[in-house]
């Protein structure tokens, strides 16, 4: 992860690894891959946010935890199918060990943290990179106010009761407004390399 380049007006940079594929400017192909991968992001986004503000609305946190666990999931698998590239989510902190980072995630999560540190906007944080035959985007995702009722520093004891009962291995809580909660992960393979 030697090489950045501003990638337009996205805000997003591409990084190309060193050692594992050439360094350079990125292509015309490159910049449209990011700048799907982006748009594939903000729909997983838009989706989770809907089904969490109805599932808030009808039953309260306990209910919507239930439904975010069952539903989070299929969401993802959807918005998928429907972009073409593989969308997640994933944190440093996890509330599902399924959502862990692998090695190259948490290298880019740490890279946010430290950015966001330096001064940059955690909305904005985007990561770009081709990496063997994988063109990989990262889009961080804030601490919302309307997080904090699942993952903030206090939570009700009905809500920290069913997180136990449904993810005896959470870390997902003790974030603060404004704190990186983790990022959208898209995954494109590339049959041939941009
Ligand atoms: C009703 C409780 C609830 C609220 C509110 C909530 N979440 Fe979550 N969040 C969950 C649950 C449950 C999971 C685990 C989903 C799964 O099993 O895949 C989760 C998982 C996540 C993950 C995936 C990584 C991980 O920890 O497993 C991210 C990222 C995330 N939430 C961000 C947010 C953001 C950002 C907000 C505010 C906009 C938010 N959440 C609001 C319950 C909630």
């Amino acid at each position: 992860m030697k090489h950045l380049v501003s990638l337009l007006s996205l805000g997003a940079s591409l990084v190309v690894c060193a050692g594992q594929e050439q360094a350079g400017t990125p292509t015309a192909d490159q910049a449209a891959l990011a700048a799907e991968a982006a748009t594939a992001a903000q729909g997983l986004g838009t989706a989770l946010k809907a089904e969490l503000e109805a599932a808030l609305q009808t039953g309260g946190a306990v209910a919507a935890l239930g439904v975010c666990r069952i539903k989070a999931p299929h969401i993802a698998t959807r918005i998928s199918a429907e972009r073409g590239m593989h969308v997640s989510r994933t944190s440093l902190k996890p509330r599902n060990p399924h959502n862990a980072p692998d090695v190259w995630q948490a290298e880019v999560l740490r890279e946010f943290e430290s950015r966001k540190a330096a001064g940059e906007d955690p909305a904005s944080l985007s990561y770009a990179a081709v990496v063997g035959n994988e063109f990989r985007f990262m889009q961080a995702i804030p601490t919302a106010p309307a997080c904090l009722a699942c993952h903030g520093e206090r939570l009700a004891p009905d809500v920290s009761a069913k997180i136990a009962e449904l993810y005896p291995q959470d870390q997902a809580t003790g974030f603060r407004q404004g704190d990186l909660r983790g990022a959208f992960v898209i995954v494109k393979a590339l049959s041939i390399r941009p």
